[in-house]
């Protein structure tokens, strides 16, 4: 019997399963109820009364012995679970998707930091105005159609608060809170009233510069002007301007860049003119300057503004507004590297 037991003894310290299905067979065989372990209990009631003790106490320590070891085993073998995943390190990682900035953004910073260079600086300001800075000081007339409802997206019923419908409303906060000389540019979103189609949407962007100070002329601001094209289309592109008129300058203008698809020859995105009109411009009406309390005889300025996606849809050759506002991101990945 004691030879049996120090058998069983060796054979539970040599105890080496590969995983736990083989310690789990090992723990049937010797500590189930008809395991080998178990069995030995049976047997213990024919061992001579003499020898009960020594044999009791051998096949408990047998017992105990074998349980432990178990354990220990048990916790080894899952304890190393992970390292028996199979891993390959070579592998190239999870590819995530990186974000893109919107083309919006690329031409708007482009704008920014074009204009930044000859010192002017952004200022920005509410989407939510009233009347006052949106027309009123802008010197429309009372009855100007652009306040129509048709065209104005009026907050308040008796028409006073509105959402802007351009950038130059920042012109005069611009004017109201600083002294000149003044030299902002004002990016900003804007609204109108409009049907969504390729070519309107209700909701855009412009960028609005204005430049007051003593002895500003029309010539300052067609420099201006014609250096940001150039730094924006290319150092071959040339601009021209035509005569427009806008309640807010005198005299206005609006200003065309040379057709930069076809080299002026005429495309369909020029529609065969060669020019591309990109900005309406002007000196700061003298009106606008009164209401601002600036003295007009004193001090002049010129004023411009552009819509941000006009410029994107040339410079890309985009054809459809609604691209911008509709976050495709098979659209949007395409300007990641830009
Ligand atoms: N506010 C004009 C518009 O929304 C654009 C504009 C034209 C701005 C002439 C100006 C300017 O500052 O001088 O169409």
């Amino acid at each position: 019997m004691i030879e049996k037991i120090n058998k069983l003894l060796e054979e539970v310290e040599s105890f080496a399963p590969a995983d736990i299905k083989e310690l789990e067979s090992l723990r049937i065989e010797y500590l189930s109820k008809k395991g080998k372990i178990s069995v030995l209990f049976n047997d213990f009631r024919n061992v001579p009364p003499e020898q009960k003790k020594e044999v009791g106490e051998k096949i408990n320590k047998l017992k105990q012995k074998a349980a432990e070891k178990i354990n220990i085993l048990k916790e080894q073998l899952s304890g190393s679970s992970d390292e028996n995943i199979d891993i390959d390190l070579s592998r190239p990682g999870a590819k995530f998707d990186m974000g893109s900035r919107h083309p919006l953004s690329i031409i708007r910073n482009e704008i920014i930091e074009i204009f930044n260079r000859i010192g002017f600086i952004v200022t920005e300001d509410r989407e939510i105005e009233d009347d006052a800075h949106n027309f009123g000081k802008l010197n429309f007339p009372e009855n100007h159609p652009a306040r129509d409802m048709q065209d104005t997206f009026f907050i308040t019923p008796d028409m006073n608060i509105l959402l802007r419908t351009h950038t130059s409303s920042v012109q005069i906060r611009e004017m109201e809170a600083s002294k000149p000389p003044i030299r902002s540019l004002s990016p900003g979103r804007v609204y109108r009233n409009e049907a969504i189609c390729a070519r309107a949407h209700c909701l855009f962007h412009q960028v609005e510069g204005l430049y007051v100070d003593t002895g500003v002329s029309f010539a300052d601001m067609k420099q201006t002007l014609m250096f940001f094209a150039k730094e924006m289309f290319g150092e071959k592109t040339e601009i021209r301007l035509r005569p427009s008129f806008f309640p807010f300058t005198e005299p206005s203008a609006e200003m065309d860049v040379s057709c930069t698809l076809c080299g002026c020859k005429g495309c369909a995105v020029c529609k065969h003119t060669g020019w591309l009109e990109i900005m309406g411009c002007g000196m700061v009406d003298p009106n606008v300057l009164k209401a601002v309390n600036i003295d007009p005889k004193k001090y002049s300025g010129y004023a411009f503004g552009m819509g941000i996606e006009r410029i994107a849809m040339l410079k890309y050759g985009i054809k459809d507004l609604r691209m911008f506002f509709e976050n495709d991101v098979r659209f949007l990945n395409q300007f990641a590297k830009i």
